[in-house]
């Protein structure tokens, strides 16, 4: 089931000021951070306790900068994001590949090719997230980890409804249900990592079922 045809989803939750094409809108590199530095660094930590040296990673939604520690060495950094330049200027990045989600989910990666896979301060882009998420469900081996971080900060003729009107608090409860919509994910997690004075760090957490099942959470 789709984001089109859930009846628990109202009509235009996905829906976006400006429908034009994403590759126009992001055809220039913008070379900012979009969050604060307290909040990257915080998103840093959370990165540094949860996912292991020597993972395969795959930075979903990418830009020039992943904010993974920079001590840390991972066995691979893929990146994916929707401007060439900002991706090869990443210096965490072993590859990397352009491609709009919202036209065409499906990547190009094969079954259980990582073990944890991170959506950084993007989700509100994202007209098709059931889709993106089943296909983070087969792109993580079992136990892998989902790590979807937001903040309140957007591009707001591009982010969604949802994510530009509801409140912090539902639209973690809504990443949590689309997950669920989804399907092949368990140990679903909210956490709140804000920073004092500074933009806050809301994240949702989820594992690759262990058995590689799909099952509600
Ligand atoms: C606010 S930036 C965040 C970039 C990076 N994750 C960070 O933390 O700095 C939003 C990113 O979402 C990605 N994005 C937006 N619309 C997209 C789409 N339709 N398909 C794929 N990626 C998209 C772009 O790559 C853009 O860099």
């Amino acid at each position: 089931m789709t984001e089109r045809d859930d009846p628990e989803l109202p009509a235009g939750m996905f829906q976006r000021i400006d429908e034009g094409d994403d590759a126009a809108f992001y055809a220039e590199p913008r070379f900012v951070t979009h969050i604060d530095d307290a909040t990257i660094e915080a998103l840093t930590t959370f990165y540094r306790e949860r996912i292991p040296a020597g993972a395969r990673l795959l930075d979903l939604m990418s830009s020039w900068v992943s904010h993974l520690p920079e001590d840390v060495t991972y066995a691979s950094i893929v990146g994916h994001g929707m401007n060439a330049p900002e991706l090869a200027a990443n210096p965490r990045l072993d590859a990397w590949h352009v491609q709009d989600l919202n036209s065409d989910p499906e990547l190009p990666w094969p079954e259980g090719a990582f073990d944890a896979a991170l959506i950084a301060v993007s989700v509100q882009y994202l007209t098709r997230p059931i889709d993106v998420f089943a296909e983070l469900a087969r792109l993580l081996a079992p136990g892998g980890q989902l790590i979807i971080s937001t903040s309140h900060r957007c591009f707001p003729t591009k982010a969604v409804w949802a994510f530009r009107e509801l409140p912090p608090e539902e639209r973690v409860r809504l990443i949590g249900f689309l997950l669920q919509r989804a399907g092949g994910f368990e140990a679903l997690e909210f956490v709140d990592r804000s920073p004092a004075a500074a933009d806050p760090l809301w994240i949702v957490s989820a594992r690759r079922s262990s058995d590689g099942v799909r099952r509600d959470l």
